[in-house]
C-alpha cells in the first residue's frame, strides 16, 4: 500500500468528497473505522482517481486516539488494491489553514502519533498461519506529498514523518518479538533476531553463550536457565561514539517463557508469558529505533536471556546463588526470576560502560499490574529530574509512567538469615517495591538509575487482536527521551 499524505483542500471542494459506503469498497470499514474515527473527524472520501482519501484534522483526540485511528485505517485497508491519500489539516499552509484548524505545533505530536500509526497498521500477527501471508511492511510506502506551507512547516512535518517511522519501526521490532510463540523464541533465537536487526540498522551485538557466562559467574541467569535445554545468554549492544550528548545503559529482562519454574504457576493464561521479554523487547526497539533516526547519543544495553522451565536440575526454593559481582541471594520463589537475571545484568554493566544513568526495562511484577492496571509502567529512581523529564515525554507521546517509592523502610525485607540479600520478600504486600529495592541492591550508581516494571503495559488488549497482544511499550518512550537530549544539541 503506497500512503501519501497531502495538503487539505478544505471540505468545501463537494464535488470532489463523496462518502464511501461498505458496499463501494466491499469491505466493512465503516462499521470499523467509524467507530475508530469518531475522535478525529475525519471523513472518508473518494477522489476522482479512485483513492481512498481521507481527511483529517488531527488533534482533538490525542496521541493515543490519532495513533489508534491510523492503525485501525491501514489494518483495514491494507488489503485493497487502492492507493491511500489523506488529505491531513495539518498540512495546510498557515495561510490556507481556516480558523477551525489548530495550530501546528499544538497537533504536531498529534500527527507524528498519526504517521506511526500507519506505519503500525503494517503489524502481522498471524505469521504463522496457513502459507505465509504478504509482506505488509515491506510493500507499505508513506509520502510526504507537495506541502504548501512555509518552508519551515514543511520541515517540521517532514521530520515527523522520519520520526514517527523510526519509532514505528523499533517498535514493530519488539512487538514481533513479544507476539512470538514461546517455540520460536528460545534465549539463542532471541540472541539470532537482536544480531540481524543489529546488522541491518547500525549497532553492535555481541553474544555470550552459557559457557562464557559460566566462566564469568553471572550466577542468576544461570540458575534461571539451568533447567532448560535451550541454554541462557546474555546479549550486548551498543550504539554511538564516546564522544555524544548522552550516554544511557539500557538493561532489559529476556525471560522467554516464564512457567514460574518450580513454583510453577496456574496453567490459565500461561501462555501470555511467552510476553516476557517485554523489557528485552523494549531495549531491542529503542536502539533500533536510535539507530534510524542517528541520535547523537551514546547507548550500552545488556539483555540476559533465560526460559524459566522445569527439569530435575531447576533451581529450588532455598536455594542461594552467588551472581555476577559474588553476593550471595537466598532464593525465595522461583518464579521471581526476572530479578535474578537483572541483577546479574547491573552488577556487570559498570565491568563494560560507564554511563551517565542507566534504565532497566522489566515484566517484572504480579503487583504493577495490580496497582496501576494496564495504564502505565511503575517508575522507580532517586532521580527527580529524570522522573520528570521521562514522565513528561511518556504522557507527550502516550506511553505513561507513575513513581512508585524507594523508601529505606522497605529495606529489611530484603534480609537474609542465610545470604547477603533475599530476593522476595514473600508477603502480599508491596510486590512491585520490593523487587525494585532488591534491584536498587545491585545498581552501580543507585543515584542514576531507574528500574521501568512493564507487566501490565508490555502485552494486552490492543484492538486489534482478539486476544493479547504485544503494545510495543517503551520503544517510543525511551527513544523520545533520548531525543530531547539530541535536541539540546
Ligand atoms: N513475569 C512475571 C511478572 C508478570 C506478571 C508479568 C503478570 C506480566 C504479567 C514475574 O516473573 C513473576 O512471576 N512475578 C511474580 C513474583 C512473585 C512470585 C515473587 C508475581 O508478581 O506474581
Ligand atoms: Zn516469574
Ligand atoms: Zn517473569
Amino acid at each position: 500500500m503506497h500512503i501519501t499524505l497531502t495538503p487539505t483542500h478544505g471540505e468545501s471542494d463537494a464535488q470532489r468528497i463523496r462518502l464511501i459506503t461498505a458496499e463501494q469498497i466491499g469491505h466493512d470499514f465503516e462499521g470499523s473505522l467509524g467507530a475508530a474515527f469518531a475522535k478525529t473527524k475525519g471523513t472518508l472520501v473518494t477522489d476522482p482517481n479512485d483513492a481512498a482519501v481521507l481527511l483529517l484534522g488531527i488533534g482533538d483526540g490525542g496521541v493515543r486516539d490519532a495513533q489508534f485511528s491510523a492503525r485501525k485505517l491501514v489494518t483495514a485497508l491494507r488489503d485493497l488494491p487502492q492507493d491511500l491519500r489523506i488529505d491531513a489539516g495539518i498540512l495546510s499552509s498557515p495561510t490556507s489553514r481556516d480558523a477551525s484548524h489548530e495550530p501546528l505545533d499544538s497537533t504536531l505530536d498529534a500527527f507524528k502519533a498519526f504517521v506511526r500509526g500507519l506505519w503500525l497498521g503494517a503489524y502481522q500477527l498471524d505469521l504463522w498461519k496457513g502459507e505465509r501471508p504478504v509482506d505488509v511492511l515491506a510493500e507499505t510506502k508513506i509520502d510526504i506529498d507537495g506541502v504548501d506551507g512555509g518552508a519551515s512547516d514543511r520541515d517540521a512535518l517532514a521530520v515527523a514523518v522520519e520520526e514517527a517511522r523510526a519509532l514505528a519501526l523499533g517498535q514493530l521490532a519488539a512487538m514481533h518479538l513479544v507476539d512470538r510463540p514461546a517455540n520460536a523464541k528460545r534465549p539463542m533465537d532471541v540472541a539470532d533476531y537482536i544480531t540481524e536487526f543489529g546488522t541491518r540498522h547500525g549497532f553492535g551485538v555481541e553474544v555470550f553463550e552459557s559457557e562464557a557466562l559460566e566462566i564469568q559467574g553471572f550466577g542468576g541467569i544461570l540458575a534461571v536457565g539451568r533447567a532448560s535445554t535451550h541454554p541462557p545468554c546474555l546479549v550486548k549492544l551498543t550504539y554511538g561514539g564516546v564522544s555524544s550528548a548522552h550516554h544511557l545503559g539500557l538493561i532489559g529482562k529476556g525471560v522467554t517463557f516464564d512457567t514460574g519454574g518450580i513454583s510453577i504457576k496456574a496453567s490459565k493464561n500461561m501462555g501470555f508469558m511467552k510476553s516476557d521479554l517485554g523489557g528485552a523487547a523494549a531495549v531491542l526497539g529503542t536502539f533500533v529505533a536510535a539507530a534510524e533516526l542517528s541520535l547523537p547519543v551514546t547507548l550500552t544495553g545488556l539483555i540476559p536471556l533465560a526460559e524459566n522451565v522445569i527439569a530435575g536440575n531447576a533451581y529450588l526454593p532455598s536455594d542461594v546463588i552467588r551472581n555476577y559481582g559474588g553476593k550471595t541471594i537466598e532464593i525465595t520463589d522461583t518464579d521471581a526470576e526476572g530479578r535474578m537475571l537483572l541483577a546479574d545484568a547491573l552488577a556487570y554493566l559498570p565491568e563494560v560502560a560507564t554511563p551517565d544513568f542507566t534504565i532497566d526495562v522489566a515484566t517484572l511484577t504480579g503487583s504493577a499490574v495490580q496497582t496501576f492496571g494496564y495504564e502505565c509502567a511503575a517508575a522507580f529512581t532517586h532521580d527527580d529530574e529524570v522522573y520528570r523529564a521521562l514522565a513528561a515525554v511518556g504522557d507527550a507521546i502516550g506511553e505513561r509512567i507513575w513513581r512508585l517509592p524507594l523508601w529505606e523502610e522497605y529495606e529489611p525485607e530484603l534480609k537474609s538469615d542465610v545470604a547477603d540479600i533475599k530476593h522476595y520478600h514473600g508477603l502480599p504486600v508491596a510486590g512491585a517495591i520490593n523487587a525494585a529495592k532488591f534491584l536498587e541492591y545491585f545498581a552501580a550508581d543507585k543515584s542514576r538509575w531507574m528500574h521501568l516494571d512493564i507487566a501490565g503495559v508490555a502485552f494486552g488488549a490492543s484492538g486489534f487482536t482478539k486476544d493479547r497482544a504485544a503494545t510495543g511499550f517503551g520503544v517510543a518512550l525511551l527513544c523520545s527521551y533520548l531525543q530531547t537530549f539530541a535536541d539540546v544539541d
